[in-house]
């Protein structure tokens, strides 16, 4: 059984750290797990005004995670917290009002950064905001990745085995956790 996976980078930077692991884990994820971008970059700063009429951007957005079964949130941490540009995202996929795109859908935080502790207390403010979004989350394992050049390569390629191993096996039991959720809550 295979199952479409939205994926959003949570920076929109150029040479990104967060964007070659999506690639790494792109790379080492089973078969079964077909991977979309969702973008950000395009999506103006969300105000309730817009909910009568959404802008082309943001019902793309929608569009995009009513098309996906599951989505993956690889973001750095900014000052202790998720990106803003990934939160504007957020905030305008979960609205309008009775509309909220991430109803129910399996979803899974990982992250990278050049700090020892890669992203961890990111990853617990992404996970407050998702559980209040009602997605469901896989909560184990966690993947906080301590990001070095000499391990991935610009096109996603991992040179350490164990780090290697590690976001295999976090793919894996994504693809489990979506077909777990997507069982009793199919999309
Ligand atoms: C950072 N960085 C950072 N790192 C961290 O471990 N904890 C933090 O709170 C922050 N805060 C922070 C704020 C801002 C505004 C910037 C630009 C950076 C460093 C960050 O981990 C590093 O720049 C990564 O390379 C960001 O990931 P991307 O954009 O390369 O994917």
């Amino acid at each position: 059984m295979s199952y479409r996976v939205g994926y959003f980078v949570g920076s929109l930077s150029s040479t990104s750290i967060n964007r070659i692991l999506s690639k790494a884990l792109i790379r080492l994820s089973p078969d079964e797990l077909e991977f979309t971008e969702i973008p950000i970059r395009d999506l103006p700063l969300y105000s309730q005004d817009y909910d009568a009429d959404y802008p082309p951007a943001a019902r793309a957005l929608k569009e995009a995670i009513a098309a996906t079964q599951a989505v993956l949130f690889v973001t750095p941490e900014y000052n202790r917290s998720i990106p803003g540009g990934l939160k504007n995202a957020i905030d305008w996929a979960s609205r309008p009002w009775g509309e909220n795109s991430f109803d129910h859908i399996p979803a899974a935080v990982i992250g990278a950064s050049v700090g020892s502790i890669g992203t961890a207390v990111a990853q617990q403010s992404l996970r407050g905001v998702l559980s209040f979004c009602n997605a469901r989350q896989m909560t184990a394992p966690e993947a906080y990745i301590h990001f070095s050049p000499e391990v991935f390569s610009e096109d996603g390629s991992v040179s350490n085995p164990a780090t290697e191993e590690f976001l295999r096996n976090f793919m894996s039991d994504f693809r489990e956790h979506i077909q777990r959720v997507l069982t009793v809550l199919p999309r």
